[in-house]
């Protein structure tokens, strides 16, 4: 599929106005991002069950490294549909959705999400935000928004349309507004995957004090209670295959499988997936986290070829690293 081409000067358009909404819903059916506003922040949408779409998110933001995104519903059915909420989970969607609260639960197999929007892991973040155009868009393409907030990498996220386009114009495809966020900080992301009871990756626009009277005590992760910061992403743990992965190979040895890169001939005698024929790294990145998991369930050792560090290049190849590092 072929993506929309980009506008030169990304247009903003009322997030109220039918026409509008028209017109995100076939971007975002074309595989195209939209910035649209929740309560908390502007977000960057797409489609998330598709990986090419998500991919251009990664791209516009200029992410260097593939963070896993929040998939927005709009009602808590399609939540249940992607995520075990269980019975805390169900509790607090019932008590604070639609709001900021976005909750990390075990991923329902099979998964309509791309494994890059959940960047290869087995949970997924789940948010039903306060806002109807967000909930029109994903009722109108049923399937879940995948949403970054709508800013570059590494630069603060935006409360108003203006501030959107004042960092990704044109890079994206088109911005709704609804003026500024209510809220103005990002959602509370509550993790339901310990056992012993939930954990705050990331405080946010729900806070502690209002959560602890609906589900009981609320563990701090050992990583938000230190007081040096961590970013967001850092908190998530990443995908690890089990296989050994040397990268930079510009030829597989004897017992690798291959990940390949660009114009390559095909090997039949060993096993090969090739991240982009074409060399396109938006294709690439939609590829990778698939690729890792199918090499790594038929191999012991995956030679990577070398990857430019260009463009998406710098997610994948930080992501090839990470899956590379001993353990
Ligand atoms: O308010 C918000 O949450 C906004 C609006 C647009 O919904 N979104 C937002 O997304 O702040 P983002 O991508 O800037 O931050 C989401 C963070 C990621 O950095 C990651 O740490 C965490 O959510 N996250 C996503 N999936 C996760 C998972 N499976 N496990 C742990 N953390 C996860
Ligand atoms: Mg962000």
């Amino acid at each position: 599929m072929t993506r929309p081409p980009l506008p030169s000067d990304t247009p903003i358009l009322a997030a109220d106005d039918p026409s509008a909404l028209d017109e995100a819903v076939r971007i975002l059916k074309a595989g195209g991002c939209v910035a649209l506003p929740t309560e908390t922040v502007y977000g960057l949408a797409c489609d998330a069950t598709n990986s090419e779409a998500v991919a251009g998110v990664y791209e516009a933001k200029g992410r260097p490294s593939f963070n896993p995104l929040i998939c927005h519903v709009d009602d808590l059915e399609r939540a249940r549909t992607l995520i075990d909420l269980g019975e805390t989970g169900e509790t607090l969607a019932k008590a604070f959705w639609p709001g900021p609260l976005t909750l990390v639960s075990h991923k329902r197999a099979p998964s309509p999400v791309s494994d890059l929007a959940a960047a290869g892991l087995d949970s997924l973040a789940v948010r039903l935000p306060r806002s109807k155009a967000l909930q029109t868009l994903v009722a109108r393409l049923s399937a879940p928004l995948a949403a970054p907030s709508a800013n570059a990498s590494g630069t603060i996220s935006p409360t108003t349309a203006q501030h959107v386009k004042d960092s990704l114009n044109g890079r994206i495809h088109l911005i709704l507004d609804s003026g500024p966020c209510p809220v103005g900080v990002e959602s509370t992301i509550l993790s339901l995957l310990d056992p012993s009871g939930p954990v705050i990756l990331r405080p946010g626009g729900a806070a502690r004090e209002a959560l602890e009277p609906v589900c009981g005590p609320i563990a701090q992760s050992q990583s938000t209670n230190q007081s040096a910061p961590t970013a967001p992403g850092q908190l998530t743990s990443h995908y690890a295959p089990n296989a050994q992965v040397r990268l930079d190979a510009t030829q597989p040895k004897a017992g690798e499988s291959y990940l390949g890169f660009g114009a390559q001939p095909r090997r039949d005698d060993i096993v090969f997936f090739n991240l982009s024929e074409k060399g396109d790294l938006v294709e690439a990145a939609s590829n990778l986290f698939t690729a890792l998991r199918w090499l790594d369930s038929v191999s012991d050792r995956i030679a990577v070829a070398p990857i430019p560090e260009t463009g998406l290049g710098e997610a994948i190849n930080d992501r090839l690293r990470r899956a590379a590092a001993e353990r």
